[in-house]
């Protein structure tokens, strides 16, 4: 069960302003419709045939000792009968109590398996449509959210809530509540038949060893909780220095990182044997509770019996009661534990689910009409965090078809134009419009249809090549990526692999170099086919060869497409339609590739020092090799940044 408690170590996903608290009941409440889907009578009804199983097998365990009094009542009576009475009667009856009993023992544990086989279905079916609706709601949230938090704190948020609900069901609907059913049963039958006395012992411990349990058990976290934190101490620290291994053998020092592992182990000790003391005390209490209670009710009994106001049977049945009674309390402690950590897990969940995305679909937002893709950004100003503008009032327009080119110092604001696009984020100020139609009066869904684009940083599926580039567009045949990976030159790459167009891209992408993975993305924005065209420094990881190779593609691709170019080297965009120079979130200088270096403005002065750079390549490429070559023009291109 120590996996639990790992979860009280693992950080808030998200901030507690972001959203209001839930109390227990709240969470509980917010499970329930998952339990009870509306339109899935067959979930209903197993619900129901597994709360049937659960009374009717409850019911059948108070039942047991009653049978076994009557039984041993029966017995007596016979023994001490005279042979007036029908022999074969009397023992006929007592072989059906025989076997009424077995009933009663039997029923309970057949009941549990087919409750358990019954709503098994429930659960996987609340887990999945849970679990469902959390992905879909994070792909939902904005940018910013995503940008903000840990995806893996929030994948294992989602884990740990999916499973809570199981474990609340588990626990809480088959564990607790059928235990506080069979208590009240219990209760009443004595309370009816029997006098109070006995009724008052059984409640008096039951609350007294609840209470105990309970309260020793919020005690005792302390100690679970410094024993767990002791022990992913001792972990990371093992796995560290394994993993620095060569580090370690440079230095030799084995021996130090050996005590640096024994010192946790040490201290991982002395908290583990604090906590299975502390588990000792516990157990050891609720056993003093329990005996003190059965103790008292079988001496009222002996003592009603002495009196001649119990039978024999009545006798074995109090102290069966209670050994009954008992046992499923002894789990209460961790049941406990385990629901209240369950319940944490739900609320961080249900938290998130109530998160509402920064960017929305207007009520009555239409779908976008493309007509040819005329892109307008009018007076837009924007900041990611108050008080820190990145764009001031621009404004430009990109005519259908046309290509319009930015450029400018790193951080100037040029992606950020892109995510707007994109309706990433909104504007502060100031509108996007696309055939005439403003962004955010259009579904989001549609746009981003309608747009593409080649981003700064190409990131990649964990799958193959081939998968990557048909994500561009899912039903595409294999021939139409072979198409896409041809026009964005990789192709060629892609058949020289033992794999082809199944060779795996690795974790994000990682196994290409950033060239092939730009060219990735390239095909598979040409395989979209979108009206718009964004390129973000789309070959900018490329050498020259190979640019001037996709460069090519590209110009193939966005001839009569409206396309906004970002781009740093700017021999690739001289043929733009028109040259924005972005500087500090503005623009401070505009118009053709002619105009720019005649108006001998800072345009002008990019120009002159990448041309020198690149003439300065062009003179010694016969020297170097090219990757030599290749890292000498990112390091130019660094310098005239
Ligand atoms: N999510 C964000 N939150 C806060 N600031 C951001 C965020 N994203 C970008 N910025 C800041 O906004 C500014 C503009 O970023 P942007 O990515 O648009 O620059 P850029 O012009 O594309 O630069 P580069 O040429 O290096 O790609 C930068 O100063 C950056 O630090
Ligand atoms: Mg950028």
């Amino acid at each position: 069960m120590e996996h639990f408690s790992h979860a009280m170590a693992f950080a808030d996903p998200f901030t507690a302003d972001d959203v209001e608290r839930r109390t227990p009941l709240q969470t509980v409440k917010a499970v329930l419709p998952f339990l009870w889907p509306e339109d899935r009578r067959d979930m209903q009804l197993r619900v129901v045939i597994a709360v049937a199983c659960l009374l009717l097998g409850r019911t059948a365990n108070v039942y047991g000792p009653i049978v076994l009094k009557d039984l041993i009542d029966g017995l007596e009576a016979f023994v001490a009968s005279t042979q007036t009475v029908n022999q074969a009667d009397v023992i006929s009856g007592l072989l059906n109590l025989v076997l009424l009993y077995g009933l009663t023992v039997m029923l309970p544990g057949v009941l549990t398996e087919i409750r358990s086989a019954v709503f098994v279905p429930v659960s996987e079916f609340a887990q999945r449509v849970i679990g469902l609706r959390a992905f879909s709601h994070l792909h939902d949230l904005s940018m910013r959210f995503h940008l903000d938090r840990k995806t893996g704190g929030l994948s294992r948020a989602v884990e740990r809530g999916t499973r809570a609900v199981q474990q609340i069901t588990g626990l809480f609907a088959f564990n607790v509540l059928p235990t506080l059913f069979e208590i009240s049963m219990v209760s009443i039958y004595l309370a009816i038949s029997y006098p109070p006395k006995y009724v008052l012992v059984i409640l008096m411990a039951v609350v007294g060893y609840i209470a105990f349990t309970l309260l020793f058990t919020e005690w005792r976290t302390k100690f679970r909780r410094d024993m767990v934190s002791q022990e992913s101490r001792a972990t990371s620290i093992n796995v560290d220095s394994l993993l620095n291994f060569e580090t370690v053998k440079y230095f030799g020092n084995e021996k130090y990182e050996a005590n640096r592992y024994n010192d946790a182990l040490v201290r991982y000790m002395h908290a583990s044997v604090k906590s299975q003391k502390t588990l000792g005390l516990l157990n050891s209490g609720q056993l003093v509770v329990r005996v003190i209670c059965q103790v008292t009710i079988l001496l009222l009994a002996v003592q009603d019996y002495l009196s001649g106001d119990l039978t024999t049977g009545e006798v074995v049945m109090l102290n069966t009661f209670m050994l009954q009674l008992f046992i499923p309390l002894g789990f209460l402690g961790s049941s406990y534990r385990m629901i209240r950590q369950a319940l944490v897990d739900m609320e961080y969940l249900f938290q998130l689910l109530d998160l509402k995305p920064e960017i929305n679909d207007r009520e009555d937002a239409a779908p976008l009409q493309v007509a040819g893709g005329k892109v307008e950004f009018q007076h837009i100003s924007f900041s990611y965090e108050p008080g820190q503008p990145i764009l001031k009032d621009i404004n430009f327009d990109i005519e259908q078809g046309k290509t319009v080119a930015v450029v400018g110092p790193s951080g100037a604001g040029k992606s950020t134009l892109s995510r707007l696009l994109f309706r990433f984020y909104g504007a502060n100020a100031g509108k996007i419009l696309i055939d005439g139609q403003d962004i955010s009066d259009i579904t989001q869904d549609s746009l981003r249809h309608a747009v593409g684009i080649v981003p700064q940083d190409t990131v990649l599926f964990n799958d193959s090549i081939q998968y990557n580039i048909r994500y561009g567009k899912p039903d595409a045949t294999d021939e139409e990526v072979e198409t896409a990976a041809r026009l964005a030159s990789i192709h060629e790459f892609i058949v020289s692999q033992p794999n082809g167009y199944q060779t795996r891209v690795g974790e994000r992408g990682l196994k290409l170099s950033g060239g092939e993975k730009q060219r990735v993305a390239i095909a598979r924005t040409i395989l979209k086919n979108p009206a718009v065209l964004v390129l973000d420094e789309a070959t900018s990881a490329l050498d020259i060869k190979t640019e001037r190779d996709i460069q090519a593609a590209l110009t193939e691709v966005s001839r009569n497409r409206t396309t906004l170019v970002i781009a740093h080297r700017l021999s690739t965009i001289v043929n733009a339609d028109e040259i924005l120079v972005l500087s500090k979130g503005e623009i401070i200088e505009r118009g053709t590739h002619m105009e720019l270096v005649v108006a001998s403005g800072t345009y002008a002065e990019m120009w002159r020092r990448q041309k020198e750079a690149a003439d300065e390549i062009e003179k010694i490429q016969e020297i170097f090799t090219d990757d030599e070559i290749r890292s000498l023009q990112i390091e130019t291109d660094n310098l005239s940044r």
